[in-house]
């Protein structure tokens, strides 16, 4: 039997993160060997945001691909390739992005989301006052937070690129080219995933041909991951526990992890819904429920919960640094398997795009 394929993509903007790790990548690994899997790095949506600064997209990609190496992807089973490499994904990013309407692309709920982050990255201070050096540093009042969001529609959109609203046009190419049934990604992709499947369906009946498939998103066990203070976990958010972080890095930061503001002293009864020491011992800590019980009794304080916390990630942490070294030393045999796997993958959405052409009269 025709296996069932699986498309999912990263974008190359810094090192993996846990949010990146729990919410998509942990699928991806347990996937590889029931599915056809291709998984990219999406180059060219970095390119949305960071056009103007792509000194380390190349780095940054390499990095990434070592990053799912050492978690567990094991190229022999999957496709692994970097997006700008299957310039088919170009071209039928093109052919789609002629009959999405405008109006999806500026209802998406990620849209005016990611353009407000976007901008308080990019301008901190006096906005559109450019400022690398000052690139994420928001006053501690929030006015840029406040700033941003009081930006209509039209001054954003003024801001933004034709290439950043076609964020979504982009996805779906990535996905449907390959006609995967499933996607693997974090809850935040849910809104594209929608339109992808709407493309699809627009697709179909314009041209009244049968070539796509509606893909579905899969989500793991912690579809949203939150970051040390509670908001998603997010590069965008610089609440980041990095993948392969030194460990002591890593202690100092669980320390500061957001905890109910109502638990004072380490006897009051805590509630640890909304705190994010708990949320990850759900993930790290097998007796989790023994911790919920404990918390709420107040028989036990938020550092001495933190403390342990660390302590039971702290082997994972450190045996995925090591595993890394040995990927990292041999950055010529990734380039190879990223070499061979773009002709696959060029083979898979040429395929594709033939067929789109031909339904499409051109
Ligand atoms: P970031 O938001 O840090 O830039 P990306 O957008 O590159 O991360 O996400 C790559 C993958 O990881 C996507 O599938 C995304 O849904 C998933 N992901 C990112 N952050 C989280 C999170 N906090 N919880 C769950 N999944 C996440
Ligand atoms: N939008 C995804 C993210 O921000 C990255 C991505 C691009 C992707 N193309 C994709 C994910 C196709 C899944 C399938 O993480």
């Amino acid at each position: 039997m025709k296996k069932e394929i699986i498309v999912s993509g990263m974008r190359p903007t810094g090192r993996l993160h846990l949010g990146n790790y729990h919410g998509a990548l942990k699928n991806w690994v347990a996937l590889q060997d029931k599915y056809k899997c291709f998984f990219f790095v999406a180059d060219l949506h970095a390119l949305t945001t960071a056009y103007d600064r792509t000194e380390n997209i190349a780095d940054n990609c390499m990095e990434m691909v070592i990053d799912w190496l050492t978690a567990g992807i094991e190229p022999e089973k999957c496709t692994l390739f970097i997006q700008s490499h299957v310039p088919q994904v170009s071209e039928l990013n093109l052919l789609l992005g002629m009959f999405t309407p405008l109006g999806w692309l500026l209802r998406n709920p990620s849209y005016k989301e990611q353009l407000v982050e976007f901008f308080k990255k990019k301008y901190a201070g006096s906005l559109p006052r450019r400022s690398e050096e000052k690139a994420c540093k928001e006053p501690a009042d929030g006015s840029l937070t406040e700033k941003v969001a009081e930006l209509t529609e039209a001054e954003l959109s003024e801001l933004s690129s034709f290439g950043f609203l076609g964020y979504p046009v982009l996805m779906a190419t990535d996905i449907l080219i390959h006609k995967a049934l499933y996607v693997p990604v974090g809850q935040d992709q849910t809104a594209h995933l929608e339109i992808t499947r709407d493309i699809a369906r627009r697709f179909k009946d314009i041209y009244n041909a049968e070539i796509f498939v509606e893909p579905k998103p899969l989500f793991t066990s912690v579809p949203r991951v939150p970051g040390l203070d509670g908001r998603k976990m997010s590069k965008s958010y610089n609440n980041t526990i990095e993948l392969g972080e030194d460990v002591e890095t890593v202690r100092k930061k669980i320390m500061t992890m957001f905890t109910d503001p109502n638990k004072k002293k380490a006897t009051d009864p805590g509630n640890p819904e909304g705190c994010v020491a708990y949320a990850f011992h759900k993930i790290y800590n097998p007796d989790f429920e023994t911790r919920c019980k404990e918390c709420r009794a107040g028989s036990l304080g938020c550092v001495v919960c933190k403390k342990q916390l660390f302590e039971l990630m702290e082997p994972e942490l450190k045996k995925f640094n090591e595993r890394r070294k040995t990927f990292a030393a041999d950055k010529a045999a990734v380039e190879k398997i990223l070499n061979a796997d773009a002709d696959k993958a060029r083979a898979s959405a040429q395929d594709t795009l033939d067929e789109v052409k031909k339904a499409m009269r051109l």
